[in-house]
């Protein structure tokens, strides 16, 4: 039977190499490849080279994940390119230099990084139920550096590159036990794991620590590392019934106490319901 496996952010850095190796092997024969990219061409490309590659179909969904209107876009793009749904590989992420506000207003990291996996989750939660999916969420061991603000983040106004990063990311760990929770009584499971210090795109800039980053990142691994680790959760028979759990690369670890303040988490549910639309309807 053929397995549909989506992949956010799939166009370059972790995601690609995570679409490399899923349809790399002969198992990649019954394997339909969704990737979903903000820009159509970018992700044509990699549609394409991916192809080349190995046996797998593959196909390219467009879709921006930085606004409420992109994130329920693309929600209804990956429902209609996928019948079914077995594997839901939230990749996409963001770490911007700078403050950049949305058409929502709100800041681009808290919503490519915490919100675009909250709704995607909800508004595919009734074809990943049918198929009894596996959710992957490709988090950051940076998390534990988030210093969580439920007024300031939704708009930035505490903005600092590396701290904003660090608690869009804990933010969307935080929910990880709801999820889990929601989710079990559906036959539907949700991980998270910190992919390794990979060399890719992420945190680019142009000035001269983007330089200095530049020559640092070349000691860093490759991202075709950081697969074997994401299509362990996404695939790996010995983990079917295992969620809720949080990984650095294979080897699981407890979320640090900033991530399980229940309050926190259930509140940041309410907000995120609230900024999606989701509690209006
Ligand atoms: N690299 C590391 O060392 C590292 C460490 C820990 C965690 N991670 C996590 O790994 C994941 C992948 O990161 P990466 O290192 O591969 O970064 P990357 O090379 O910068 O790739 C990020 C991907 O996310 C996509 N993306 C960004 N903003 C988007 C938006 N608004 N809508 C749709 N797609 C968007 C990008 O698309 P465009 O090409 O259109 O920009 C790109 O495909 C992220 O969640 C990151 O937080 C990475």
């Amino acid at each position: 039977m053929t397995q549909t496996i989506v992949v956010t952010g799939a166009n370059r850095g972790i995601g690609y190499a995570v679409a490399q190796a899923l349809v790399a092997g002969e198992a990649a024969a019954s394997r339909r490849i969704v990737l979903l990219c903000r820009d159509a061409a970018a992700g044509e490309r990699a549609r394409t080279s991916l192809a080349q590659q190995g046996h797998a179909e593959v196909l390219a969904v467009s879709g921006a994940l930085d606004s409420r209107r992109g994130i329920e876009q693309a929600a209804q793009a990956l429902d209609a390119a996928c019948p079914t749904l077995d594997v839901l590989i939230h990749n996409a992420g963001s770490w911007p230099q700078r403050r950049v506000l949305n058409e929502d207003g709100l800041e681009q990291a808290f919503v490519v990084n915490h919100l675009a996996p909250f709704l995607l989750n909800r508004r595919l939660e009734r074809k990943l139920s049918a198929c009894r999916a596996r959710v992957v969420q490709v988090s950051a061991g940076l998390y534990v550096k988030g210093k969580p603000d439920l007024q300031r983040s939704p708009r930035g106004d505490d903005f600092s590159a590396l701290s904003t990063y660090a608690t869009t990311k804990l933010y969307n760990l935080a929910l990880l036990p709801l999820f889990a929770e929601r989710f079990g009584p559906l036959g539907v499971t949700i991980n998270a794991l910190h992919p390794g210090v990979i060399r890719t795109g992420l945190g680019a800039r142009d000035d001269a620590l983007g330089l200095l980053l530049a020559l640092v990142k070349r000691l860093w691994k490759a991202p075709r590392h950081a697969a074997p680790p994401v299509l362990r959760l996404a695939l790996d028979p010995a983990l079917a019934d295992v969620t809720g759990r949080y990984y650095d690369g294979t080897r699981e670890l407890p979320l640090a106490a900033i991530a399980r303040d229940r309050a926190q988490a259930e509140a940041l549910w309410q907000q995120a319901e609230q900024l999606t639309g989701l509690s209006t309807r």
